[in-house]
């Protein structure tokens, strides 16, 4: 007899990361030898500067090689806390700091530490696909707050209000956003805090793509005066400095979180990889102009795409202030068996080889997520390849 396996209940709360399926899915057309256009990845095209490549090869060739305290060398931790006080005026110490597997360890963490069973969590759509998945998995409930297109999925303080409850323990941020390039202003931020704060409900602010903002100056806001005791910072290197496989992120948060979310560490990953720790401490003390250089050509690819997206009749895409993704609506391009932006997604990849992330992996049913951390001229190529797709399904 077939011995049938026994899962914990709890892995059947949560889904494949859609974003790393439609990768696979990609790698496995390209394996077959089909010319694949892949606007899936969520990472830099740039490659990690090289100041950050050599910190690393002489942590190696110092035999840095060894276990590190479990939330990170103290050296990394002062590192990540005077970056975060230069950029954006903060005052976090060490004992306040974690450094994290990757920025979604940190997410991870927190919502362990954090989240009974049955306690709310708020998340405005659309959302990064991993919010969801790791508030099921620690047994809480996810109540999203609905957003309008039309205001580019902008969202405020009166927005939010209707859906507390005696229930919701965390408010989740992600601002410039994970799928659609938004970004919260500063000022609605603040009273979205207030709001928070007065609520006795916990903010977590996942500052993933805080440096990449087209129109504005980066802020965090954990700057306000008092505001620390609120909030959860979710920090990454990943995109800031292009270092996606160095798997390097932090948290910023009250002591007694910290504390928690160590001990947890400490029976998991225990400390992130040594060499990387000297890695990142390079990125974060050296020189900063790779930034300021993948900005300008984000900048770049977002008219390009944005404005070549527009230009497909019954397309409508909202303008990004930061991150590296376009958000369309190509619901113009549903019917002949199309009727969802999954559906779309896996016709786009099957027949016109161009991989997007289906809308329903960030909470709509509409769009589809285009990354343009590519080349311009994968852009320019995969565009042409769903104009032309978008408008055959239209005849
Ligand atoms: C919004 C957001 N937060 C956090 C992360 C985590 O990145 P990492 O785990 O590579 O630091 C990502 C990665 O795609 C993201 O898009």
């Amino acid at each position: 007899m077939q011995h049938v396996l026994d899962l914990a209940e709890r892995v059947s709360r949560i889904s494949e990361s859609s974003t790393m399926k439609v990768a696979a899915d990609a790698d496995r057309l390209r394996r077959e030898g089909i010319d694949v256009v892949d606007f899936g990845a969520g990472e830099p095209d740039f490659p990690t500067p090289d100041n950050i490549k050599n910190a690393a090869i002489a942590a190696i060739d110092a035999n840095f090689t060894k276990y590190t305290p479990t939330g990170g060398t103290l050296e990394l931790k002062k590192a990540i806390c005077d970056r975060h006080r230069d950029d954006y005026g903060t005052d976090y110490a060490p004992a306040e700091c974690m450094v994290t597997v990757g920025g979604k360890h940190a997410i991870f963490n927190l919502m362990q530490v954090l989240i009974d069973q049955g306690d709310e969590v708020l998340i405005p759509v659309p959302y990064w696909v991993t919010y969801k998945d790791v508030v099921n998995y620690a047994g809480g409930k996810c109540v999203f707050v609905e957003t309008d297109e039309d205001t580019g999925f902008s969202f405020t303080a009166e927005t939010i209000e209707p859906y507390i409850t005696s229930k919701t323990k965390l408010l989740i941020i992600n601002s410039p956003n994970n799928p659609c390039g938004s970004l919260l202003p500063r000022e609605e931020f603040e009273r979205i805090y207030h709001l928070a704060s007065k609520r006795g409900i916990q903010l977590m602010t996942d500052e993933c793509y805080c440096r990449f903002l087209y129109d504005s100056e980066p802020f965090s806001i954990a700057a306000m005066p008092d505001a620390k005791e609120n909030v959860v910072i979710a920090g990454s290197l990943s995109k800031t400095y292009s270092m996606t496989g160095w798997r390097i992120g932090f948290a910023l948060a009250p002591k007694p979180l910290i504390d928690a979310m160590m001990k947890l560490q400490s029976h998991t990953t225990s400390n992130p990889t040594s060499v990387a720790q000297k890695a990142a401490v390079e990125a974060l003390r050296g020189p900063q102009d790779s930034i300021k250089i993948m900005l300008a050509e984000y900048r770049k690819r977002r008219d390009y795409v944005v404005a070549r997206l527009r230009a497909i009749p019954g397309v409508h895409c909202a303008e990004p202030q930061g991150a590296f993704y376009a958000y369309p609506n190509i619901a113009c391009g549903f019917g002949l068996g199309i009727d969802s932006a999954m559906k779309f997604s896996e016709r786009l990849l099957s027949e016109a080889h161009v991989a997007v992330v289906p809308g329903e992996a960030f909470g709509t049913t509409e769009h589809v997520r285009i990354s343009y951390a590519t080349s311009m001229q994968e852009l320019d190529r995969g565009l042409d390849r769903i104009a032309q797709f978008v408008g055959d399904q239209q005849q």
